[in-house]
């Protein structure tokens, strides 16, 4: 005789594997503690500025497009997966002329160019339609660590190449690549992930040269690999270059758009509500990431794209860069300044020095350890300041131990004046740690 439970509530909910793998987001209890607790200064939230956003121009748009009977039909209906082909144009001249580049030499087309909800679910598409349970994913030491988790959660194991002031090491990835093709394992090589400008956590952008080495490496191990290896080129914070020129993006060295997939956002650079990422990808990718797509939504919000669309032909978008990049820049040098004065002479203590984005990153003496059950968390928080710690930013690399003493400082939500007053909070903190 068969039995029926009667409390269903004790049957256990069959979770995917990827279910159950995914943790939640350390960073998602830290941005929950700074809403609970306004007196608190938080260094923690990847969230951009509140008072940049772009309402005052975004306003007068809308309005135009729902006073055009023509043009509200158009952005209230659906789209096709892609995206409407007059935006993906756009999309692609906007990547030309960041990368001062003549549309007929430059790789693939707007053909090639696909829009997301956000960069992320592109990322994510590109962890679906590349990988298979097992399957190796390269990423630096440390790395945009809301991607490399759901990699882990994907069933990818993660292999990590350190970083030093000019972003990935060619060296240490080529000494990987060749120690995985010597172990017979580089068939299970199928993508290398790298933030190539203003890195989320560390602020480092890879350098001119460099981009064209780590290509070259992912050419010769894909030959020997017998299947091309992508190089993932994840362009977030590339509008946001504060100082100097920005170097080209690998897309632009990937001479037969053929190796390189460029993820890149509105989120930082205009306005993250509206939630629209895109990318340009290899022709072979692009069919597969939107037939992937359009399983999950046949297309991002047709509205927002119509948006973005006007405000980048109007001129709107350009001059909300430039007012981002005076407000941000304000904030990345307070941070300097504030670690400048209350961190110079602490022995083992060490910061990056980005040229645009969020985030600085801050390596303390290792005997102080930053991670949430360390004493310099609890500190921070009595003192008034919240930090990520940096343990959190390291891939989950089966061959590696990640340090316990760093820490990302982002300065998207709080003005100067707290950006300085939080860092002060910090050395207080750590002063508190050191004795
Ligand atoms: C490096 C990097 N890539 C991608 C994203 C995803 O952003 P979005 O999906 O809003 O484009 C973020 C968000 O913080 C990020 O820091």
């Amino acid at each position: 005789m068969t039995t029926t439970p009667t409390d269903t509530q004790a049957l256990s909910l069959p979770l995917s594997r990827a279910a159950k793998h995914a943790d939640e987001q350390p960073i998602s209890e830290l941005i929950k503690m700074a809403l609970d607790d306004p007196a608190l200064i938080s260094l923690a939230a990847g969230l951009v500025d509140f008072e940049t956003l772009p309402g005052q121009s975004v306003a007068p748009i809308i309005r135009d497009i729902l006073a055009d009977p023509a043009g509200a039909k158009a952005a209230l209906q659906y789209g096709t997966t892609e995206g409407f082909a007059v935006f993906r144009q756009q999309l692609y001249d906007h990547l030309c002329a960041l990368d001062d580049a003549q549309t007929d030499v430059y790789p693939g087309s707007a053909d090639d160019v696909v829009v997301t909800t956000g960069s992320q679910q592109l990322l994510n598409i590109l962890a679906e339609v590349l990988l298979d349970a097992d399957d190796i994913v390269i990423a630096g030491w440390p790395s945009y660590f809301v991607y490399t988790s759901t990699l882990t959660a994907y069933g990818a194991t993660i292999r990590s190449v350190d970083l030093d002031e000019h972003g990935m090491v060619p060296e240490k990835l080529d000494r990987l690549l060749a120690g995985l093709s010597a172990a017979g394992q580089l068939h299970r090589v199928k993508f290398l992930y790298v933030v190539s400008y203003h890195q989320n956590p560390t602020g480092i952008t890879l350098s001119a040269e460099r981009r064209q080495q780590l290509l070259d490496i992912v050419k010769h191990y894909s030959a020997k690999a017998g299947h091309r290896i992508v190089l993932v080129e994840d362009a977030a914070y590339r509008e946001l270059t504060y100082q100097g020129e920005a170097p080209p993006s690998i897309k632009s060295m990937d001479d037969n758009n053929q190796y390189v997939a460029l993820c890149q956002t509105f989120s930082k650079p205009f306005a993250p509500g509206l939630k629209t990422g895109y990318g340009l990808l290899p022709s072979d990718l692009v069919e597969a990431v939107k037939l992937s797509k359009g399983g999950r939504d046949f297309g991002s919000s047709n509205f927002n794209m119509h948006i973005i669309s006007r405000a980048m032909s109007s001129g709107a978008f350009a001059q909300h860069v430039g007012v981002l990049k005076r407000a941000y820049a304000a904030k990345i040098q307070a941070t300097l300044d504030a670690l400048e004065e209350h961190f110079t002479g602490i022995d083992g203590v060490s910061w990056t020095d980005p040229t645009g984005g969020l985030y600085v990153w801050l390596t303390l003496p290792e005997a102080v350890d930053t991670s949430r059950p360390g004493p310099l968390f609890g500190h921070a928080i009595k003192q008034g300041v919240l930090f990520v710690p940096g343990v959190y930013c390291y891939p989950n690399d089966p061959t590696r131990t990640a340090p316990t003493n760093t820490i990302r400082l982002a300065v998207g939500v709080p003005n100067p004046k707290q950006v300085r007053e939080g860092i002060a909070r910090l050395a207080q903190a750590v002063g508190q740690v050191l004795g």
